[in-house]
């Protein structure tokens, strides 16, 4: 069984969700299938799919103009929250340990946090690619995970771009990410792949050892689209 999410980014609409999550049910597979969406179109009417939130606010409540607690996105019908998107890190300056208080409080509200960690271009081309994913890891995930974390890696210069790490780079950082894991008490955790997955090369990805599953992005908008990358792994 996989583990696949969809992050609408900021896209979609009510009825686009609606539209989705009816072509969702009758869809046969055992995979777990969560759709991440814009805070707005969170609902408790999802045809049975599970719902996660793009972000959570760290703090519980109070004075925090804008932000949203875990225990909202809960009320609101969210079951999951990625945290640590790398627009998040890129455009809001998140650093891991800002990863780590939204992800505590995610699991506090009983949400399961799907925590993403990735290199950038730079980080890539300076070799630093490993030291980022392990030191990602270590300090994005909290303490007391309750057993309730998923990890994303996500290669951040193929994010949108059409563009993926080799079969061999993608086993190398899952690899790591398993070992790390380990190590922290944390054997089991699933970890994503994501950047640029589409229907033609999910099954690939997927097959790669320690690639518990996807986290899909442009190609989760559309059922047409979505769909495949769901049915291509039983
Ligand atoms: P993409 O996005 O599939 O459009 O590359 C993935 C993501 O940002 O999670």
């Amino acid at each position: 069984m996989k583990f696949i999410a969809g992050n609408w980014k900021m896209n979609g609409s009510a009825a686009a969700l609606k539209n989705m999550t009816s072509a969702l049910r009758d869809v046969d597979t055992k995979n777990t299938v969560v759709l991440c969406v814009p805070f707005t179109m969170l609902t408790h009417d999802t045809d049975g799919v599970a719902l996660g939130a793009q972000d959570v606010s760290a703090h519980d409540h109070g004075a925090y103009t804008g932000e949203v607690s875990a225990q909202m996105l809960k009320d609101a019908g969210a079951r999951y929250v990625i945290v640590g998107h790398s627009e998040r890190r890129q455009y809001h300056d998140e650093t891991n340990d800002i990863v780590r208080d939204k992800a505590a409080a995610a699991i506090e509200a009983g949400i399961t946090p799907i925590i993403c960690v990735g290199e950038t271009m730079d980080e890539k081309q300076a070799g630093k690619t490993m030291a980022i994913i392990e030191s990602g890891v270590r300090e994005s995930v909290p303490t007391d995970t309750n057993g309730k974390i998923v990890i994303a890696y996500e290669p951040r210069w193929a994010i949108g771009a059409g563009l993926t790490p080799t079969a061999a780079e993608i086993a190398e950082a899952h690899t790591l990410i398993a070992k790390t894991l380990e190590s922290m008490g944390l054997a089991g955790t699933p970890v994503l792949y994501g950047a640029s997955v589409k229907g033609s090369n999910a099954a690939e990805i997927m097959s790669i050892p320690n690639v518990d599953g996807v986290l899909v992005g442009g190609a989760s908008l559309k059922p047409d689209d979505f769909i495949p990358i769901i049915t291509s792994m039983k």
